[in-house]
């Protein structure tokens, strides 16, 4: 799945990203060399941050 059009990043690149270190979304775009173009990714790339940065078996109360 692609989570940014423009730039052709895939979700393992921001994925693999998030686990050399980028935390923001300005990081993943700086360490794959890219600038955001319409930032209609911007949400879609910070959830898969989120996904990959929590802990693993980290629960989140929806209430
Ligand atoms: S979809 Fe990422 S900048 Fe446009």
């Amino acid at each position: 799945m692609y989570a940014c059009i423009c730039n052709g990043i895939k979700d393992s690149q921001v994925r693999d990203a998030a686990q050399r270190g980028a935390g923001t979304v300005g990081q993943v775009f700086r360490s794959l060399d890219c600038k955001p173009n319409c930032a209609t990714c911007v949400q879609t790339i910070r959830n898969l941050l989120e996904e990959e940065l929590l802990p693993e078996n980290t629960l989140i109360a929806a209430e």
